[in-house]
């Protein structure tokens, strides 16, 4: 199963026998979908070579903080903000006590420094090394800070001794990697997201339709998935695998979308209308295709129907999310949907100067009635991650207000 569509992991190998299995836990990270960055330290060189890596994760090794080819390319900050989590596997006593100490003297540590994402770290060690003191604070000051420590396993050491210290097996760390990407603000509820463009046929060859390429609303269902909702994604045609435990229903046309989310609506707790739905359509649909002739044409347009302001209006009504895709004043023409649709949040962006439309990264301003948010510049599936803790903790209000 692609558990980890599309997650960007950053796996930190340093200097341990164990490196050798890091090799087949990039394989299962894979396997399940993400894409893996591998930063080794000199030691981790030392066992395996960057070109192992290299080959496992389709991805060039970075080793230096001061390369001059890396920088150009991602930069240790690049790097860092690249990632929605970073894994140490090996994480030796040395790198440990290096991270426990916030030192920033060679790539991996100066990346988990510059980093504002989760921490996993795979201690791997002699025994007594495990046990010392010194080992033993580090960790704890770690775990204050939250990073996580998965493991280390009791057993047999690579140098004849026994007890704890051996790196975790690579199954049990994808686990604990893919649980750290779950969490349960939105168990119990049922969410229908819809997401991609329309598109509305001329003739049987040509539509119309937009830029919308359907990653945001695809981020977000991922999101609401790993939130621990049941979530059926209505999605127009886009060129994006569906995400796995989702339920997926493949539309084309605006009407085509509005009849499935009106199938689901009666059992919908939360409404996300990520979609780029066309606000018209053509009135005839030429049965052939139109001939090149004279030197214009016309085509009579008429409006498409407004699903979100139909879901919002409907007496049933979810708690229901917009978004606006705005080329100017955008918080301004963000708040007037809000009210005019009746919205319980909107989440407005602009478009164009790389944003927006068919990007990678977007940054949206969330706004609800009597509060808001800016989300800044950020990857499409850090944004969705935000934007589902904000619809959790909105729904959760508006639903405990109602009870009281
Ligand atoms: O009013 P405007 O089209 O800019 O509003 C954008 C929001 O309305 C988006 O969430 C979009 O999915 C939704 N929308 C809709 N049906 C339409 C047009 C827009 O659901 N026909």
């Amino acid at each position: 199963m692609k558990t980890l569509l599309y997650k960007r992991i950053l796996l930190g190998v340093s200097g341990g026998i164990a490196a050798y299995k890091s090799a087949d836990l990039v394989r299962r990270l894979r396997d399940r979908g993400a894409e893996v960055q591998v930063v080794m330290t000199r030691g981790g060189g030392g066992f395996v070579t960057p070109l192992t890596f290299q080959a496992l994760s389709g991805r060039p090794v970075f080793t230096e903080l001061l390369d001059h080819d890396a920088e150009a390319g991602m930069g240790h900050i690049a790097l860092a903000r690249w990632a929605d989590l970073i894994v140490v596997a090996p994480a030796t006593a040395n790198v440990i006590a290096r991270l426990a100490h916030g030192m920033a003297d060679d790539l991996l540590s100066t990346l988990c420094l510059a980093a504002d994402v989760p921490l996993l770290l795979a201690p791997a060690m002699n025994q007594q090394m495990w046990r010392a003191v010194a080992t033993a604070d580090n960790i704890a000051t770690l775990v204050n800070r939250g990073v996580e420590i998965l493991g280390p396993a009791q057993g047999e050491q690579a140098c004849g001794e026994t007890g704890p210290g051996r790196m975790l097996e690579p199954t049990d760390i994808v686990q604990m990697i893919e649980n750290r990407f779950r969490t349960s603000l939105l168990s119990g509820t049922r969410i229908l997201v819809t997401a991609g463009p329309t598109r509305e046929a001329i003739d049987p060859v040509r539509f119309i339709s937009n830029h919308s390429s359907g990653r945001m609303g695809f981020a977000v269902a991922t999101a609401a998935m790993e939130a621990g909702a049941e979530v059926i994604l209505v999605s127009g045609p886009v060129n994006l695998e569906p995400p796995d435990r989702v339920r997926y229903i493949p539309v084309e046309t605006a009407e085509q979308m509005q009849a499935q989310v009106f199938n689901e609506l009666e059992h919908i707790d939360i409404f996300i209308s990520a979609a780029a739905v066309a606000d018209y359509r053509c009135v005839k649909v030429a049965a052939n295709k139109i001939k090149k002739s004279g030197k214009s044409i016309s085509l009579e347009l008429e409006k498409n129907p407004d699903i979100l302001a139909m879901v919002s209006a409907y007496r049933k009504k979810p708690f229901t999310v917009g978004f606006a895709a705005e080329t100017e004043a955008v918080h301004e023409n963000a708040l007037i949907k809000l009210k005019d649709k009746r919205l319980d949040m909107i989440a407005a962006n602009q478009v164009g100067q790389g944003l927006g439309f068919n990007t990678e990264d977007n940054a949206l301003e969330v706004l609800w009635p009597g509060g808001s948010a800016s989300l800044g510049r950020l990857s499409k599936d850090k944004l969705a991650r935000k934007l589902i803790h904000l619809v959790a903790d909105r729904f959760h209000e508006k639903n405990s207000n109602q009870a009281h």
